[in-house]
């Protein structure tokens, strides 16, 4: 594919360990969601080029970033079923990795003639870092709302998602056409992703372990998320500070605090009010989605949608 040739052509290094760190990554390459996000937006609009190929390589390429990244900022002992990075090789070499892959990816950007697409993922990357430290400070103060939980999804994840699909509309000659698409776009971007974050919030909670990914990771790491808002909801925001109260002890390895917390999102139907949300914003995208062009490339994002 493509994608995948200007992605490893671009990895390339004479740096023996540099090039041996990202063959630890690209052995185990992930579902790719985002580049795939880039090119039935880009067919979806017009006829992908060789930009519409070098910007899915650069969204990739800036998402493995982000989750180096991420995987420090939540202290992630796995990702994509093997040893993180930073638990393998230690948090500064995935910080610097991550770096790394930033400049080479706008690196990519410049030399495709996508100039006029470097703010987009500027911004994305700006939002995601905002997102992850809102994050972080909420997991500290623990006194995250509805509203601040979608704010954190929608910087962290609807950004990338957003601009993927934006700069592969842009990627197209046929730019004009993709203009006058654009206000669906971004709305069916803002569903995705919404929707995306809150099921990966979702399968924390689930018991079976997801490839790659071990349960109860988020409320391990004092992440208040979905779920236990909408217990919280249902139950009343007075049974927050007992609450807290648990979080804080499962802080110190308090397993029975864990259980307790876990408990209460069943018994208080947190799963199901998180399942009615994800449902919500599923429904819309699809329904943004349907009302493009039919072609090949929207049964795509249709079928993305329904994943
Ligand atoms: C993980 O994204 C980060 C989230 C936004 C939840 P993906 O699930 O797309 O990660 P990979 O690339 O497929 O591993
Ligand atoms: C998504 O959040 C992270 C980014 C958008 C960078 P998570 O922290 O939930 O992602 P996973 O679960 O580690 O993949
Ligand atoms: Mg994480
Ligand atoms: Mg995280
Ligand atoms: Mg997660």
């Amino acid at each position: 594919m493509a994608f995948q040739k200007i992605l490893k052509t671009a990895l390339d290094s004479p740096y023996a360990y540099l090039s041996s760190l990202d063959a630890y990554i690209f052995n185990k390459p992930g579902k790719q969601l985002r580049p795939a996000l880039v090119l039935c937006t880009a067919g979806v609009c017009g006829t992908p080029g060789a930009l519409s190929y070098a910007v899915a390589a650069v969204a990739e390429m800036i998402h493995t970033a982000t989750l180096l990244h991420d995987d420090v900022a939540d202290n992630a002992e796995t990702r994509r079923g093997m040893t993180s990075v930073q638990k393998q090789f230690g948090p500064a070499t995935a910080i610097l990795l991550g770096d790394y892959w930033f400049a080479r990816a706008f690196r990519i950007l410049v030399d495709y003639d996508g100039l006029e697409l470097l703010p987009l993922y500027a911004e994305a990357i700006q939002a995601l870092s905002e997102g992850e430290i809102l994050q972080l400070e909420k997991g500290r103060t623990l006194d995250i709302s509805l509203n601040e939980y979608y704010s954190v999804c929608e910087k962290k994840t609807v950004s990338l998602f957003r601009t993927s699909m934006v700069s592969g509309a842009l990627s197209v000659p046929e730019k004009e056409i993709s203009k006058t698409y654009m206000p669906i776009i971004e709305k069916a971007a803002y569903h995705l992703g919404m929707a995306f974050q809150i099921n990966d919030d979702i399968m924390d909670y689930c018991p079976v372990e997801e490839a790659g990914k071990p349960c109860y990771q988020d409320i391990a790491e004092s992440k208040i998320t979905l779920p236990l808002l909408g217990a919280l909801a249902n139950a009343g925001e007075t049974y927050r500070p007992r609450v807290v109260e648990w979080i804080r002890q499962a802080e110190n390895e308090d397993k029975e605090a864990l259980l307790r917390i876990i408990d209460f999102v069943k018994k208080n139907d947190g799963m199901e009010y998180a399942r009615k949300v994800w449902l919500h914003h599923n429904v819309k995208a699809q329904e943004q989605i349907s009302s493009l062009p039919s072609s090949q490339w929207r049964d795509c994002l249709l079928k993305i949608s329904g994943m």
